[in-house]
């Protein structure tokens, strides 16, 4: 990595007024779960259509097996990684003034990151389609597929955004409210090919901001759109740019 290039973007971060950071697959891809798109994609492997909403409504007995070996048995697993902690130690010395995720992992938190927005939602929680009540999922056992409503014996849904499920509208406008107050975007670990997920950076260049990306492949962001491009792994990028910043 060309360190000029590095040194630009920590003392971007240095003099930023208020930085947030975009995340994705990728941030997490070295805590064991695979990424969405790319080699060793999930959708490589599965049919993204029966991840749509209506589709797991009508056959919530083929899709929790799937739910089960793609997500719980995965997360279960995972440990934040260097990139994580890095964005926990930028918001604890004040350089970082939030995380927006596309990531269901929790793994944002689990390295002590305060303000985390869960633009898709999470795994902790479940819901029941038919009496709408909310479970923590760590008392819902998945031995018996789909997992029964303990109130009233309904299909639970995993509390994440199934494709053509629109955003909790909390969520978004908490989102919207923190990229639009920002003036650096520092994305990591996504390719924003899901919409509106993927108009967060946009909201802050559109106010004058200014992007920096790090992503291990070329995304439609890298060039014409971010600033600056820091291609590589996000458990080396995060924690030197985090270190030069706060060095600074
Ligand atoms: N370090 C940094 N970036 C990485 C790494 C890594 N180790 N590994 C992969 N990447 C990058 C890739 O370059 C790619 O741009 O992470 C990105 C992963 O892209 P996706 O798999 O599409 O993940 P994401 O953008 O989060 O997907 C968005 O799509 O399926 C839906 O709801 C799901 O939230 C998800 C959304």
């Amino acid at each position: 990595m060309a360190n000029h290039a590095l040194d630009n973007a920590a003392r971007i971060l240095g003099q930023a007024r208020c930085t947030i950071a975009f995340t994705g697959a990728g941030i997490s891809v070295e805590s064991g779960i695979p990424p969405f798109r790319g080699p060793g994609g999930v959708w490589s492997k599965y049919d993204p259509a029966m991840f749509e909403k209506a589709y797991f409504k009508q056959h919530p007995q083929e899709v929790w097996p799937l739910l089960k070996t793609i997500f719980y048995d995965t997360l279960a697993r995972a440990r934040p990684n260097p990139a994580h902690y890095a964005l926990a130690d930028l918001e604890a010395a004040g350089r970082l003034a939030g995380v927006i995720t596309q990531n269901i992992d929790g793994l944002h938190q689990a390295a002590g990151s305060r303000t985390v927005h869960e633009y898709h939602g999470s795994t902790r929680r479940m819901q029941c389609l038919a009496c709408r009540a909310f479970f923590d999922s760590a008392s819902i056992s998945l031995e018996r597929l789909p997992p029964p409503c303990p109130a009233c014996g309904g299909t639970l849904k995993p509390d994440f955004i199934f494709f053509s499920e629109p955003i909790p509208f909390e969520v978004h406008r908490a989102a919207t409210d923190l990229a639009q107050a920002s003036d650096v975007c520092l994305i990591v670990g996504t390719g924003g090919e899901v919409m509106p997920a993927g108009r967060i950076p946009h909201l802050v260049k559109s106010a004058g901001g200014t992007v920096i990306e790090i992503n291990l492949y070329e995304t439609r962001y890298s060039y014409g759109f971010s600033d600056i491009f820091l291609q590589g792994k996000a458990g080396t990028l995060l924690p030197e740019l985090a270190e030069k910043t706060l060095a600074a």
